[in-house]
């Protein structure tokens, strides 16, 4: 296929005519598809339904299941998991947390069913409390400041501006954040508290950090002595194929005399049940006995019952690859779909590039300057709904209006079938308007000039 640029515009214009037949076919057919969602599809929660089977799975095959249980759930002992306590969570499920995160169990929390929500509350008390005794962020004399490597999570944004942290987008190139640009920033600002940072197949471009953009951040040197990285681990183990190596940013901060400078998070949301697993929360001793206070205030112990069922269902980190094997076998095929579509539609014609993952939720899409929002509001016209064109960027202001995130995961393969050939048509046409507005509007400039110099009389 020839490239969009190379086309005159009466060839674009023609071009655009056919594509607007081939699109009020799919608008006349009425589907409802959707790819805005990260969400597990019912096949990936299907292979987590043995966890339901507890208490019977933890029983096996014995006959005698109430005196397996009572074992299991340490009936009648200080620590039985039907009780209040263990406010840091129970030892198997640090364990299994531990594991996914890469860090010994003694620095992790396990708490509630949203990693989400363990980053929210660690921002509110920073807000209200400041971090190991620093002012409180919301009594500064100026508004704090977090770096966003762009584009990224809506959810992370959401927080900053719920606070009304200052956000400061820095690019997320292949390699992870553009490290000359944050060195400076944290370097310099004693105002920047923080930096989200989703390591491994980054939301929404896949991204792996390497090992050097790892190393360069956890050798930071703060201006602000209450910075921290907010490691976002969601996708610790969503690998396609085998396992990609992430260097351990608990070392690495160690390494580098940085111990407190991290906050690492995950969770079960995409291993079993989304909203329906575990969350968990990594750090310094220094920084977790500070949360573990505050831990101590907001409850009086954490949902053990679920904590046992999912470190019995994944008593080891290589039940966990196991399990996470049949995810990729469900997910990846759904990917290669959405990426032989914008292969073979859309290769060769220059007007936009995507991600080829090798694991997370999302392939990020970027088409030419201007034409995001153009491509979303015509994807929705024909049933097809898509994340909303900017939510990649903080304020939800993507200043190219280029990037758009896709969700492979939860259609069908024919949905997702469909609902790519209707993106990419769809890409194809705001690309097509967009080009002939700019050459209308060089026209319009070039016949402005002409009569300017038809005017004075010569050529300036
Ligand atoms: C980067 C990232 N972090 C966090 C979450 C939410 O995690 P949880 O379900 O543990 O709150 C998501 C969900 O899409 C995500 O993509």
């Amino acid at each position: 296929m020839s490239r969009y640029q190379d086309l005159s515009a009466s060839e674009l214009a023609r071009e655009l005519q056919q594509l607007r037949d081939h699109y009020c076919v799919f608008q006349q057919r009425g589907l409802t598809l959707n790819m805005a969602r990260g969400k597990p599809s019912p096949e990936q929660l299907d292979l987590s339904m043995p966890l339901l089977d507890f208490p019977a799975h933890a029983a096996g095959s014995s006959s005698d299941t109430c005196a397996i249980l009572s074992r299991e759930l340490r009936a009648g002992q200080p620590d039985d998991l039907r009780n209040y306590g263990e406010l840091l969570g129970i030892t198997e499920a640090q364990e299994l947390m531990g594991a996914i995160m890469e860090v010994p169990a003694k620095n992790v929390v396990v708490s509630g069913n949203s990693s989400l929500a363990l980053m929210f509350d660690l921002v509110s008390a920073a807000m209200s409390h400041g971090v190991l005794g620093s002012t409180p962020w919301q009594r500064l004399d100026s508004r704090p400041k977090f770096l966003c490597p762009v584009p990224g999570y809506d959810r992370h944004f959401a927080i900053c501006a719920y606070f009304d942290i200052e956000m400061i987008s820095v690019p997320l190139n292949s390699d992870g954040p553009d490290m000359d640009k944050v060195e400076s920033l944290v370097g310099s600002n004693a105002l920047v508290k923080g930096i989200w940072c989703v390591p491994k197949f980054s939301n929404p471009s896949g991204v792996v950090y390497t090992d050097a953009i790892v190393d360069r951040l956890a050798a930071l040197r703060p201006a602000a002595q209450d910075f921290r990285m907010y490691w976002d681990n969601s996708y610790a183990v969503h690998d396609f194929a085998s396992p990609i190596r992430l260097a351990n940013i608990r070392n690495r901060c160690e390494h580098h005399h940085n111990p407190d400078l991290w906050y690492q998070f995950a969770s079960t949301s995409k291993i079993t049940f989304a909203s329906g697993g575990i969350a968990a929360l990594s750090s310094s001793q220094n920084n977790l006995q500070d949360i573990a206070k505050r831990l101590g205030l907001r409850s009086i112990g954490p949902d053990k019952l679920n904590q046992k069922r999912h470190s019995l269902f994944l008593p080891d980190i290589e039940a966990v690859y196991a399990h996470m094997a049949k995810h990729a076998a469900l997910v990846r095929p759904k990917f290669a779909v959405v990426l032989r579509e914008l292969d073979n539609s859309l290769g060769g014609l220059d007007i936009g590039t995507w991600t080829r993952p090798d694991g997370g939720y999302f392939i990020s899409f970027t088409g030419l300057l201007g034409t995001a929002g153009r491509t979303v509001e015509l994807a929705a016209a024909a049933g097809v709904t898509l994340t909303p064109a900017g939510v990649t960027y903080p304020y939800g202001q993507d200043p190219q209006d280029a990037n758009i995130r896709i969700a492979p995961t939860y259609p069908t393969l024919p949905a997702l079938e469909e609902a790519s050939k209707i993106f990419t048509l769809c890409v194809r046409i705001a690309a097509l308007e967009q080009l002939l507005r700019q050459d209308r509007t060089k026209e319009a400039e070039t016949g402005q000039r002409r009569t300017k110099e038809d005017k004075t009389g010569h050529a300036g």
